[in-house]
């Protein structure tokens, strides 16, 4: 069955089941017991997808909306940065987090913890990061090629989480490089041990950010399974573009990172979308300065209250907020020193308010991008699919702080 004919059979579905919006592109994400009405994921991103950022994101549109990944160990030892991580507001339902981790006891352990103290409805695990810190130590994208020890770590959590019917996702890209491809393999074996869906982002660890996703390799991945949805990840900066996705995929839903750095209202635009509804949100500068303003006074109580600390943190988000506004080079250099509220109010305050959406160019790609890099590795890592006696002790004791991915 080719992607456009499941696309094809789940529209007439829908439409056979007589849906209150027949125009729907999609019927809603099921993942276990969380129904996903619009089939949008905000992908988890380290430093970015807070409380403060989730919040402005959920005011915009429907989806489900995973926090920034925490790694399994830090979680298990309690580290205040980590139980700052998974805080979610109240009114924030399902909690969708993302753990990353090596090694199978503590992923265990992690999710024991997740359960038993119910602080998640939705577990996503990371098989996606490229950076070296990560991948040195086998995790990561670095990890689905050594297939057993993944399908350990993924069985784990799954098994550990259905205690409390929690599903388990798992987020991955195509493999190392173009020689150690291994999204159908590791999406085959989540699959068999029960996970609600997999998504794949379309690169490989080697391409990190360049070139452009491979929505190819994401229609097999939905071909290859043809029983759990998957989700479709890279390179969606608009609503036309997760329409595109979807129609030349055949995926179940997208997952939206970069896209929306600095512009929380893709999601309208994204539910309007899926939902057959022509709208789009082009703020006129007025409207961009106040909820880049309303983000750092947000995020003052995520850093529980350390205003310095918000203000650092809001100032990676400037330019993405102002992407293609007519904002002066001496205002930006200032916005991205500021340290403290006042400050910011002061500089947001000497914007020209008269500035409407200036088109095209707010559009686009944004945030990473860059060239291949070289993946690290641990020794003869890819020699073998299974782990030799090193790199047993090396995973045992490999769960390392890291951010990103
Ligand atoms: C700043 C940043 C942080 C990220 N952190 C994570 C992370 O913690 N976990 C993860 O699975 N992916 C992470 N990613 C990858 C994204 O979730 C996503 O897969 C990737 O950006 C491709 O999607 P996009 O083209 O929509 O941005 C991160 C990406 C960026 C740009």
């Amino acid at each position: 069955m080719t992607a456009q004919t499941l696309h094809d059979d789940r529209t007439r579905a829908e439409t056979q089941a007589g849906s209150a919006d027949s125009q729907a592109l999609l019927p809603p994400l099921q993942l276990g017991p969380i129904t996903v009405d619009t089939p949008v994921v905000l992908a988890p991103m380290a430093g970015i997808t807070n409380t403060a950022f989730r919040r402005l994101c959920r005011e915009h549109g429907g989806g489900l909306y995973v926090n920034e990944m925490v790694t399994a160990r830090a979680l298990v030892e309690r580290r205040p940065e980590s139980m700052r991580i998974i805080k979610h507001e109240p009114d924030e339902r399902p909690r969708s987090m993302q753990l990353y981790s090596v090694d199978p006891v503590t992923t265990g352990h992690a999710v024991r913890m997740l359960v038993e103290e119910d602080r998640a409805d939705h577990i996503d695990l990371n098989f996606g990061c490229p950076v070296p810190k990560v991948t040195r130590k086998g995790g990561g994208s670095a990890l689905p090629w050594k297939i057993r020890l993944f399908e350990s770590i993924v069985s784990t959590a799954v098994r550990e989480a259905s205690r409390a019917n929690i599903p388990v996702t798992v987020k991955m890209r195509k493999g190392i490089d173009e020689d150690h491809l291994t999204c159908l393999e590791a999406g085959k074996v989540a699959r068999d041990v029960g996970v609600a869906a997999v998504a794949l982002h379309g690169r490989t660890a080697r391409q990190h950010y360049s070139g452009k996703a491979d929505w190819d390799a994401i229609a097999a991945l939905r071909e290859s399974l043809p029983d759990i949805p998957v989700l479709g990840n890279g390179d969606i900066w608009s609503a036309e573009d997760a329409v595109r996705m979807v129609e030349q995929t055949g995926v179940d839903g997208v997952v939206v990172g970069r896209g929306c750095q600095g512009r929380p209202w893709l999601f309208g635009d994204l539910q309007a979308a899926f939902e057959g509804r022509e709208e789009r949100h082009r703020p006129a500068l007025p409207e961009v300065s106040a909820t880049l303003l309303r983000h750092a006074k947000l995020l003052i109580p995520y850093f529980d209250g350390d205003e310095r600390k918000a203000m650092q943190d809001i100032r990676k988000h400037v330019a993405w907020y102002f992407k293609g506004y007519p904002v002066g080079s001496q205002l930006r250099t200032q916005l991205v020193t500021v340290d403290s509220l006042a400050m910011l109010e002061d500089l947001l305050g000497q914007l020209d308010q008269s500035i409407g959406y200036p088109g095209a160019d707010v559009e686009g790609p944004r945030g990473r991008a860059g060239s291949p890099k070289k993946v690290h590795l641990p020794e003869d890592w890819l020699a073998s699919q299974e782990l030799n006696e090193a790199q047993r002790e090396m995973i045992a004791a490999a769960e390392v702080d890291t951010s990103g991915g």
